[in-house]
C-alpha cells in the first residue's frame, strides 16, 4: 500500500498518478490535499509519512510544485528517507543504495510521462542492504540522538 499526499500544485499529476499505479496493479491511500484550494504542503506531507513511518503504508509518493517542500517536511518525521527526484537514474539507485521510502516529484519540473517512469523506477528498484546498511543505520542514530556522527 502507498501513502500519496499533495498541496493545489502537485494535485493533476498525483491523479495522472493515482491511475498509473491503478494500472500496473498497485493499491494506495490518498492522505490528501484534496482540491486545487491554495494549502500549505507539510500538513499533507506529515500525514503520509506518519503512515509509512507507522506501517500503515510500505512507501510514499509526495507531489508539489518542486517536489522539494513537501520532500523536506516529510523528512522531518523519523525513519522516513524521502527522496526528491526529477531523473529515473537517482530514483533506481535511491531505492539500492539509500532504501528511499518516499518519492517526492515536481508537477512543475517533469512532465507525466517521464513523472511514470520515475514512478516506475522508483518501484521496481530493490534495496541491495550489504554495505549500505550501515550508512542507513547511522542516518537512524541521528535521528535517535541529534547528534553529529
Ligand atoms: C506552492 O506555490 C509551491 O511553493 C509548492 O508547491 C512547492 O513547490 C514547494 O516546495
Amino acid at each position: 500500500m502507498l501513502a500519496l499526499a499533495c498541496d493545489h500544485v502537485g494535485i493533476e499529476l498525483k491523479e495522472i498518478i493515482m491511475d498509473y499505479l491503478t494500472e500496473l496493479g498497485i493499491e494506495y491511500k490518498d492522505f490528501g490535499t484534496y482540491n486545487t484550494k491554495r494549502c500549505n504542503y507539510p500538513e499533507f506531507a506529515i500525514k503520509a509519512a506518519k503512515a509509512v513511518a507507522s506501517g500503515e503504508c510500505d512507501k510514499g509518493i509526495l507531489f508539489c510544485g518542486t517536489g522539494i517542500g513537501i520532500g523536506i517536511a516529510a523528512n522531518k518525521i523519523n525513519g522516513i528517507r524521502c527522496v526528491c527526484c526529477s531523473d529515473c537514474y537517482s530514483a533506481k539507485l535511491s531505492r539500492e543504495h539509500n532504501n528511499s521510502n518516499m518519492l517526492s516529484l515536481g508537477a512543475r519540473v517533469v512532465g507525466y510521462d517521464l513523472a511514470k517512469m520515475i514512478v516506475k523506477s522508483w518501484l521496481d528498484g530493490v534495496y541491495e542492504g550489504g554495505r549500505h546498511q550501515a550508512r542507513i543505520d547511522q542516518i537512524s542514530s541521528i535521528e535517535k540522538h541529534q547528534t553529529i556522527i
